[in-house]
């Protein structure tokens, strides 16, 4: 395995960062996790479109490797050959001594790793995760994809605890998101997920799915999702770039939906997929019903 560090391939562990940079004293960064099937990335301009806005977002200047970033992910994919695999991207403000404000002319740190993707099973009894419901305890710019993440990693940690996988939050009585998740909602063939705003994450893979289920002519409505709204779903989802679209099974130890199973989602799923390959060019095999 190696990893990017500052212009350098590396070992991880020759891969050195000073104890005095920002990310590692106040998580005074952003990151972005990129997939990648069959050895290209995907939807890999929306992530970089979004990282642009997470730096401009706490106003780090945007790092511009010579070689360009599509490039510079490629060389570090060539030299992590392997199955479906994601690049993590952190860009941290830099090492300086400690203090709350930006230092003057701190130069960004610029890491990136790839870890395997374990793509999700077309079966529900395989594929799907349980999730517990929790308040959300995250500040008020929850739109950038900053690497301060302690509340999201208390909140798994708890869904971990309890036998879940996930944690959902809610809000003022509506659901965000999972800790590192969207979340849809299907009652009959209506599909809500909660819409866009500083209360959560933009999701590529969230808004690659609602194009995509529109696309098909579903009815996938961009609107707020009450709690009661959520605990009455027939189906619901998450998504993320590292889990595409999987089905929750238990919310709070309650089977979803009665335990009916997972139609809507085993379909959303195909149609996913289909205009996933249909996008990176890969020729429709049929194989994801
Ligand atoms: N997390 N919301 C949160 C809080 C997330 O952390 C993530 C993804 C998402 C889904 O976004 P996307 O579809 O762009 O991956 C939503 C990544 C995978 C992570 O932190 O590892």
């Amino acid at each position: 395995m190696l990893v990017y560090l500052n212009g350098a391939f590396l070992p991880p562990g020759e891969a050195c960062i000073s104890p005095l940079d920002r990310g590692f004293l106040f998580g005074d960064g952003v990151y972005e996790v990129i997939p990648s099937y069959g050895g290209a990335f995907f939807l890999l301009d929306e992530h970089l479109e979004r990282l642009g806005r997470s730096l401009a977002g706490i106003r780090i200047p945007e790092p511009r490797p010579e070689e360009g970033w599509p490039r510079l992910l490629e060389r570090l994919l060539e030299r992590n050959p392997g199955g479906d695999r994601s690049v993590y991207l952190q860009i941290s403000r830099g090492a300086a001594p400690r203090d709350h404000a930006f230092p003057a002319g701190a130069t960004p740190t610029v890491f990136a790793m790839v870890s395997p993707i374990v793509p999700t099973r077309p079966d529900p009894a395989e594929a799907g995760i349980a999730a517990i419901t929790l308040p959300d305890q995250r500040w008020g710019r929850c739109d950038i994809k900053s690497v301060a993440l302690l509340a999201n990693v208390l909140a798994r940690q708890q869904a971990v605890e309890t036998g879940a996988v996930e944690a959902i939050l809610l809000r003022d009585g509506v659901v965000t998101e999972g800790a590192a998740s969207n979340v849809f909602a299907v009652h009959g063939d209506s599909v809500s997920t909660p819409p866009l705003g500083h209360a959560i994450l933009p999701g590529i893979t969230r808004q690659f799915l609602v194009d995509s289920l529109r696309g098909a002519g579903w009815d996938c409505r961009e609107a707020p999702v009450s709690e009661e709204a959520l605990r009455s779903a027939d189906e619901i989802w998450v998504t993320s770039s590292t889990r595409e679209l999987v089905p929750v099974t238990t919310l709070d130890g309650h089977p979803v939906g009665g335990g009916r199973g997972y139609p809507v989602w085993q379909r959303a799923l195909g149609v996913f997929r289909r205009a996933r390959d249909r996008s990176m060019g890969i020729r429709e095999t049929g194989a994801a019903q």
